[in-house]
């Protein structure tokens, strides 16, 4: 469903130029979690952005669905955009609209008419539970149920693929746990591809079917993390994964 193959991002920086991903290829199949891990700065901000063209990257192919979608004209790049939600480690929600208006901003630039939006909103907000709150402003919620408004906002355009960028790391262990079930649900119930990237092991563990673990702008490997599947991880981070590493 995904495959970026060759992709490769090169920043100028004050002090040279910085190559943040180097040639990266990999495929993401349809309906899975797939997660990408890393320290602070590995890339995986810039590899996840360059899902949906937020960043572009200098050369290699991004295809969606069989499409390379970095040839589209502008206007179907934004088309296709629609169809891929992102959430982000602060959740990014307008703080001067209530819960209600922040889930229908997508529609309504997508100039969705007000019967449709009211039907999807309130549909996205049963689905992570927080269908009361519509009225209320973003600084009346907890963290978790902010990221809980920003998932809902994420699936009220219907995606096809969900990109989460460090969405718990804000978050306490408990209510990583309930946010981690909410991707799980979207995931399970919507059919929702999900990527995401973090730092944090127990969050690889927890949700990802598939793990790719990216070093200094590196795919270093990928693992498969479903029941029974048989890995030799080679890098630190893939040992401390699978619980067989000394830690790092
Ligand atoms: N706009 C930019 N201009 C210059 N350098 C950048 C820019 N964005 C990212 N970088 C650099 O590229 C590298 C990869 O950055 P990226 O944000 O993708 O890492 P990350 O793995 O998401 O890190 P973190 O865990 O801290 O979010 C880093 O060295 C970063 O400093
Ligand atoms: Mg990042």
């Amino acid at each position: 469903m995904i495959r970026l193959e060759k992709i490769t991002k090169t920043y100028q920086t004050a002090t040279g130029p910085l190559q943040a991903l180097n040639s990266i290829d990999v495929h993401i199949q349809k309906g899975v979690i797939f997660g990408f891990i890393g320290f602070s700065g590995a890339g995986k901000s810039t590899l996840l952005r360059s899902i949906n063209l937020l960043e572009r990257p200098d050369s290699g192919s991004v295809f969606i669905d069989n499409e390379d979608i970095a040839k589209l004209p502008k206007k179907e790049l934004l088309q296709r955009r629609e169809k891929i939600g992102m959430i982000f480690q602060h959740y990014n929600l307008l703080l001067n609209s209530t819960v209600y208006k922040n889930v229908a901003f997508p529609l309504e630039i997508m100039r969705i008419k007000k019967p449709e939006i009211e039907k999807r909103v309130m549909k996205s907000l049963e689905i992570v539970d927080l269908p009361e709150k519509t009225d209320d402003y973003p600084a009346k919620l907890s963290g978790g149920q902010k990221q809980r408004v920003a998932i809902a906002r994420a699936i009220t355009t219907e995606p096809k693929i969900l990109l989460c960028d460090e969405v718990t790391s804000a978050l306490d262990p408990q209510t990583t746990g309930t946010i981690l079930d909410y991707l799980k649900k979207v995931n399970k119930e919507l059919g929702i591809t999900i990527v995401l990237v973090t730092h944090e092991m127990e969050v690889a563990r927890t949700v990802c079917d598939y793990v790719g673990v990216l070093e200094n702008g590196y795919l270093v490997e990928t693992l498969n993390m479903t029941e029974n599947a048989v890995n030799t991880p080679q890098s630190k981070i893939g040992r401390f994964l699978f619980g067989n590493g000394e830690g790092i």
